[in-house]
């Protein structure tokens, strides 16, 4: 396997992070994830735009994104799986370890890879899929895709020890979102999903699923839920890059009332997309 890292394509046993890099000393890195078929980037720009405003919002240095694109199709050629994942992270550089930024001139860490992924199996699209609720107890600032994830890593792990799929995550009594994924519930023909603030990732699936509801003539609302109300859905599913539009079945234990009725005419729609891409 290869990848891009800093300006040259190596070996993946090439590839070298420093002990002083800060996306490894303090999580000081951002990272997007873009899910390719046949070798097509899917909302390649949107991906991008989430990326700029994280490295404003984290006041970074300019960072020039061009190379990532032009780097991820180079690797994508080198794949010959139907779907793959692209992953690429910035880090703010390299420097003897100190919580003030480095010199503005400090170049950033800048790794791409692209691995085959497999989709979702039929049968567990269809069956829908188990989710626990967790309290969020992340930063406030989670609408900025930095790798600090041990919350959401402790919470799948605690959701996958429990035999569930995902765990799905509450402040104040408001669902937020999953751990890897925005979380969308349907109430006589409603969709509803939290409005974006600091407390949810701007999804980019989430956005692809809006538009494709106003396509569809669903009606939207953009207003945070209980947990109570998402036990009361019709139907509850998760949009994510990998995880495209995933029916939940079950939720602490309780099972939803129906599974796959709207978010399989969404994942239609939203197949629809993704695959028509010009080659
Ligand atoms: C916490 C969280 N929420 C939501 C999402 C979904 O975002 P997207 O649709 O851009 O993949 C992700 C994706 O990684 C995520 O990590």
């Amino acid at each position: 396997m290869r990848a891009y890292f800093n300006g040259e394509i190596l070996g993946s046993d090439q590839v070298r992070i420093s002990m002083d890099d800060r996306g490894f000393l303090f999580g000081d890195a951002l990272y997007e994830v873009v899910h390719a078929y046949h070798g097509n980037l899917f909302a390649w720009d949107l991906h991008i735009e989430r990326l700029q405003e994280g490295l404003a919002a984290l006041r970074y240095p300019p960072v020039r994104l061009e190379v990532l694109k032009a780097a991820a199709l180079t690797l994508l050629r080198e794949e010959s799986a139907a779907e793959a994942s692209v992953y690429m992270q910035i880090s703010r550089g390299v420097q003897p370890r100190s919580h003030l930024f480095p010199a503005e001139t400090t170049p950033p860490t800048v790794l791409l890879w692209v691995r085959p992924i497999l989709p979702i199996a039929k049968e567990v699209v269809a069956e829908g899929v188990k989710v626990v609720t967790v309290a969020d107890d992340r930063w406030a600032k989670v609408w900025i895709k930095t790798v600090g994830l041990l919350p959401n890593v402790m919470a799948k792990q605690m959701a996958h020890d429990r035999g569930a799929f995902d765990a799905v995550f509450v402040r104040d009594g408001m669902v937020t979102e999953s751990t890897s994924a925005n979380v969308f519930i349907v109430q006589d023909g409603q969709l509803r999903t939290a409005p974006l603030n600091n407390y949810i990732l701007p999804g980019v699936t989430r956005h692809v699923v809006l538009e494709l509801a106003q396509e569809l003539g669903l009606e939207v609302n953009l207003r945070p839920f209980t947990v109570a109300e998402m036990m009361g859905a019709d139907e509850v599913f998760l949009t994510g890059t990998l995880t495209e539009v995933l029916p939940v079945r079950e939720i602490d234990g309780v099972r939803v009332r129906s599974v796959g009725i709207v978010s399989q005419r969404l994942l239609t729609a939203f197949h629809e997309r993704t695959w028509a891409m010009p080659n």
